[in-house]
């Protein structure tokens, strides 16, 4: 890193004291906290979310069974294998037995040739880089199954350690025969260690074939949801307090292909009804488990607002023209049903599908985003294609907030969503982007944007680079209304990773939280309800001619306080004076809240999940006017409380 160059002599010599004598260059931000530059919306922080880097399957989405449909290969049963004990033998084949009613047309197939009173034999289910095992826990394992004349008897389903010597959890499924029939067990681990080193397995102590599609395994989840997400992983999205949730996607949304697209038809009721699709944009098939209304469940969990984004004909294939014209109204028509569906009334026609379906509550989703990334239209139909949909959403739903996810100039979108990803480097500029940004368009939605420092989650660099891009939205909270970090998760296993720079990690068992996802945490916890004037002179400068101090202020306005945020970028102490012009007479004492490590490439991870983490103090020789020393890589946030009279 570079050094600083105009960091007073001084100042260095005193590194320590916050106090500290300052050069003719002293770097001052001064406040007007009685001037408002914007209102802070409370969706200024949410989540953006698709399916990338095993981000549901294998991740959020609480089922442990991997390649539960048999769909993830047309060839081959993925994830599955045979078990076979003693002299127990016999042979496993995909297969595609009918299942009427349902949506499942794949399933595995188990012939037993030979049984051993001392072995067994059956399937066995590798998991997503293992079966979590937690003790004390209950898990519900269900499965449909059909039978050939010659078998009937019981199956034993267990959870176990990979080398079969340590049974965890173990039940009984009783009298399996005949036609397809699902099947439920408990199983319920005792005191045992942690460990993702396990299988789940299923065996069988008679000849003949048994078929079984739909194998499922569920941990208890939150809210204990049925169908729904994992714990310790939404608990860390509930620290991060997020307004909004943008959904599905992403390139998840679009895929390579129109039949590969985010069908949010095929995504809806029991498990069995969903056909499952191919998530080739992110080359893996998706189990569609957490489904729309999942998401909507999520949102409800959360108290976040939905942010639903629908296809709007543009594929990844960039080869490909979009669809567009009158060809584009089926899938117009497929988003008015959608909205329908979320939003309408039991009396409509998909609010009466989606209150059949256990939610008669309308979702009340108040933002729609048309497509994704519409600036890959090499074809130039962005234009037409969205003034399509926002006449056509507009004229059913006029209060709805539409959003443009490219730049139009046929309507004016309620907002327009941009995105960025950048280099430690490009930080410094993008931090001042719409400082002189355009104030009569649309409002801005930061709808993807991180700093891509540090794999497979951001490390300290990631962090500083987020945090000083942050402080330019929040300065410029009149025209910036809300942003969300990309991508959100990654499985941190081998080949989990399908993008680097990811929010938060985990594998079977354990999740933590990045140095980007604890500033952003912080600054979502440090806002207020408006931006405030702020202006800073003689910002320090690094060799290499970039701006080493980023900062922002923001204000509650009902109690007074005031959040300064400070980015400190470069290798040394910073010391700035801050000058406070307020109605209100401020407290000497405030918090102060820093978040910095001993290295830039400093980082959090499953074994040091809390290596880089913010630390909160009482600070004093605050007020109106004082001289405060950022630290080294840091990133601070002064909490000043406004004095009761
Ligand atoms: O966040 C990863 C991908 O980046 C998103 O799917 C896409 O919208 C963007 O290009």
């Amino acid at each position: 890193m570079k050094k600083t160059i105009c960091l007073s002599a001084i100042s260095l010599l005193l590194m320590g004291s916050r106090l500290v004598a300052q050069d003719a260059k002293n770097t001052v931000i001064t406040i007007n906290a009685n001037e408002k530059v914007g209102d802070i919306s409370p969706q200024f922080y949410g989540l953006m979310t698709e399916e990338i880097n095993y981000a549901y399957d294998g991740g959020l989405y609480g089922e442990l069974i991997r390649n539960r449909a048999f769909k993830d290969n047309a060839k081959a049963p993925e994830h599955w294998s045979l078990i076979k004990e003693g002299n127990a033998d016999g042979q496993i084949a995909l297969d595609s037995i009918e299942q009427r009613g349902t949506a499942l047309d794949k399933n595995l197939r188990l012939d037993i040739t030979s049984t051993d009173t001392k072995g067994k034999i059956g399937i066995v289910n590798d998991g997503f880089w293992g079966i979590p095992v937690w003790a004390n826990t209950k898990y519900t394992a269900s499965f449909y199954a059909k039978t050939n004349p010659e078998f009937k008897g019981n199956l034993t389903v267990t959870i176990e350690s990979n080398d079969g010597k340590t049974v965890f959890a173990s039940a009984v499924a009783k009298s399996v025969s005949g036609d397809w029939k699902k099947y439920t067990v408990t199983l319920t681990t005792r005191k045992i260690d942690t460990t993702s080193d396990a299988r789940f397995v299923i065996t069988a102590k008679n000849k003949g074939t048994i078929w079984f599609s739909l194998v499922s395994l569920f941990p208890p989840t939150y809210n204990n949801r049925p169908n729904g997400n994992r714990k310790d992983i939404m608990e860390l999205l509930a620290g991060m307090h997020p307004g909004f949730l943008r959904f599905p996607g992403g390139n998840y949304l679009q895929s390579n292909k129109v039949e590969t697209r985010f069908d949010w038809k095929k995504t809806l009721g029991d498990i069995s009804q969903r056909p499952t699709h191919d998530n080739n944009s992110w080359h893996y098939n998706s189990s569609d488990g957490l489904g729309l209304m999942e998401f909507l469940g999520w949102c409800e969990d959360l108290k976040m607002e939905p942010l639903l984004a629908v296809f709007d004909g543009l594929t990844l294939n960039r080869k490909a023209k979009p669809i567009t014209g009158d060809s584009l109204n089926i899938y117009i028509q497929e988003a008015l049903d959608e909205i329908e569906f979320v939003n309408g009334n039991s009396a409509t026609k998909w609010g009466a599908v989606r209150s059949k379906l256990g939610h008669p509550q309308p979702y009340n989703v108040k933002y729609i985003e048309v497509g994704n990334e519409d600036w890959f239209d090499r074809a130039k139909t962005w234009d037409a294609r969205f003034a399509q949909f926002y006449d056509a959403i507009k004229a059913k739903y006029p209060n709805l907030s539409v959003i443009s996810s490219a730049h139009v100039t046929s309507r004016t979108p309620d907002y327009e969503d941009i995105h960025h990803y950048f280099s430690y480097k490009q930080a410094a500029k993008l931090a001042h982007k719409y400082d002189s940004y355009q104030r009569t368009d649309a409002k801005v939605f930061e709808g993807e944007w991180a700093c891509r420092e540090g794999f497979p989650t951001t490390n300290l660099l990631g962090a500083l680079g987020d945090a000083a891009f942050l402080t330019g939205l929040e300065r410029n909270a009149d025209i910036v209304k809300m942003s969300c970090f990309a991508p959100l998760f990654v499985n941190v296993n081998s080949g989990g990773m399908q993008w680097k720079s990811d929010l938060i990690g985990y594998n079977a068992v354990s999740s933590y939280g990045s140095p980007s996802y604890y500033m952003q945490k912080l600054f979502a916890e440090n806002m207020g309800d408006m931006s405030v004037k702020s202006t800073i002179t003689n910002v320090p400068i690094g060799a290499d001619t970039t701006e080493q101090l980023f900062y922002s202020v923001t204000k509650d306005s009902k109690q007074g306080t005031l959040f300064v945020k400070v980015v400190n970028v470069s290798d040394a102490i910073q010391s700035s004076t801050i000058d406070i012009n307020s109605s209100k007479i401020l407290s000497s004492e405030g918090v102060e809240t820093v978040l910095t490590a001993e290295k830039v490439t400093d980082t959090n991870s499953l074994i040091e999940p809390k290596k880089v983490v913010p630390v909160t103090s009482i600070a004093k020789g605050l007020g109106s006017h004082f001289t405060y020393s950022f630290k080294p890589y840091s990133i601070t946030i002064l909490k000043l409380e406004a004095k009761s009279n």
